[in-house]
């Protein structure tokens, strides 16, 4: 029991942990829209996890007060019967010792480290999932497409390949690639992807398709179909879209998505695929705004953009 006047050894409330837990939520929120938001979060992190340690450690590092010590009589009975002969398991504690080290700092301590651990069980597998996938997922994904010379100006050539020979047919895509021609003595081309951006049915050409003119080049094994295309349709509920990709009719939010491109050698290679919301212009002359490459139905731009923050990772 206490005696009187003696103050509990209980840490004064703080706002600390709140303000660390606020923190971590910016940094695993920052992790998934925004790098800046993670390290606002980071710094507010720390900056209230250094206050939180400062503070439930204060005892410690205060000097500690001479406490009398209890006293009690002892009735006279002859005194406790007496233990088994032999020495001490442990060495006594000293009074600065126990005094150095009260019940109080040691739940302060023992609850730090049990948050510690708790938090670290939620944080890591959610940094691991947030963040492994972008150093992961390096491997070069360009395919090739053979030489320009498969590309006829101004004319849509479809090119369809497996993107991984194991897995089959369930990774099968389809881009309908144009060769511009030059802009500026640049080569120019504009490749979109058929994966309709309304639920992501494969979109299929409008117009002419010249089977018996299909080729096969690369590693991939691409299979390249000439063609004389006016626009592309979806066919699960109507989705049309120009030869720019940009919608035209039906529910698609946003235009088609569009693969990045790079020659090497006097060959096409596709590159990475990315999202547009509208496309101005026409051809080499096109005026494009790229955004990262987004699920089909999210828009990419506008107001609308603001109901879609976190994209679902792919
Ligand atoms: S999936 Fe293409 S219009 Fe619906």
């Amino acid at each position: 029991m206490s005696s009187q006047g003696e103050k509990p050894h209980v840490p004064p409330p703080s706002l600390w942990p709140i303000g660390f837990a606020v923190g971590i939520a910016c940094i695993l929120i920052g992790l998934v829209v925004s790098w800046p938001v993670a390290a606002v979060g980071a710094a507010i992190a720390i900056a209230f996890g250094f206050l939180w340690i400062r503070d439930v450690t204060g005892s410690v590092r205060e000097p500690v007060q001479a406490v009398e010590p209890e006293t009690r009589r002892v009735a006279d009975t002859g005194g406790a019967p007496k233990a088994l002969e032999g020495r001490e398991a442990m060495p006594p504690m000293s009074e600065e010792e126990i005094a150095a080290y009260p019940r109080s700092t040691f739940l302060s301590a023992a609850t730090l480290g049990l948050g510690g651990v708790i938090g670290g069980i939620i944080t890591v597998p959610v940094l691991g999932f947030a963040v492994l996938p972008s150093f992961t997922n390096q491997k070069d994904q360009s395919v090739e497409l053979g030489p320009l010379e498969n590309f006829a100006e101004g004319q849509f050539v479809i090119a369809t390949y497996l993107e991984d020979f194991e897995i089959g047919e369930v990774t099968r895509r389809t881009v309908f690639v144009r060769n511009n021609g030059l802009l500026e003595d640049q080569p120019s081309f504009t490749i979109l992807f058929s994966r309709c951006v309304h639920l992501g049915c494969p979109v299929q050409p409008n117009g002419l398709v010249y089977d018996e003119q299909k080729k096969t080049v690369g590693e991939k094994r691409v299979d390249l179909t000439p063609s004389l295309v006016t626009g592309f349709g979806c066919p699960c509920h109507g989705g049309q879209y120009d030869t720019e990709g940009n919608r035209t009719a039906g529910p698609p939010v946003r235009a088609l998505d569009r693969a990045e491109f790079s020659i090497r050698d006097g060959k096409l290679w596709l590159g990475q695929f990315y999202s547009v919301g509208n496309v101005e212009s026409t051809g080499a002359r096109a005026r494009i705004k790229k955004y990262d490459h987004a699920t089909p139905g999210v828009h990419v731009d506008g107001p609308e953009a603001w109901l879609y923050p976190v994209e679902v990772p792919g």
